[in-house]
């Protein structure tokens, strides 16, 4: 299931983070798009918050489940992550959209983004690879 991925997590971590993400999308509410993300963050702390995305009938206010870790991560007092997981039906891994890329990188330039689907397969970048010229003033 896990393939070996060179972003120098343990191996046992990112298979802990990818349950929790599956289990978390379990969660997701998308009765609008049907498109149901889980996502999984892991703190400097060693300590996993978990989001799924949250539709809403005014479809503009829905919120994917990147920003639903990290916004539960903050809200917790939690603000330095070493890698976002994140998981949805895809053919290929899925990838974050851009508006989740600012927001992560507005917790640190190398956090490492680890992209998959619910096959199994996995693929690997940092932030600053998925978003090199974010907005900044
Ligand atoms: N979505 C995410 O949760 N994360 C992303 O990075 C892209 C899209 C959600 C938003 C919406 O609920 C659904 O997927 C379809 O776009």
């Amino acid at each position: 299931m896990v393939r070996f991925m060179k972003c120098s997590i343990d191996d046992s971590i990112i298979k802990k983070m990818y349950k929790k993400a599956l289990k978390a999308r379990k969660n997701a509410y998308a009765p609008y798009s049907d498109f149901e993300v889980g996502a999984a963050l892991l703190t400097e702390e060693g300590k996993i918050f978990t989001g799924s995305n949250v539709e809403n009938v005014s479809y503009g206010l829905s919120n994917c489940a990147e920003r639903s870790a990290i916004f539960s991560a903050v809200s917790c007092g939690y603000r330095k992550y070493k890698v976002l997981l994140i998981t949805a039906d895809t053919a290929q891994p899925v990838a974050p959209c851009g508006s989740c890329r600012q927001v992560i990188k507005e917790f640190g330039n190398n956090i490492k983004v680890i992209m998959t689907n619910l096959e199994g397969n996995f693929k690997y970048k940092e932030i600053n690879e998925l978003l090199p010229d974010p907005f900044e003033r």
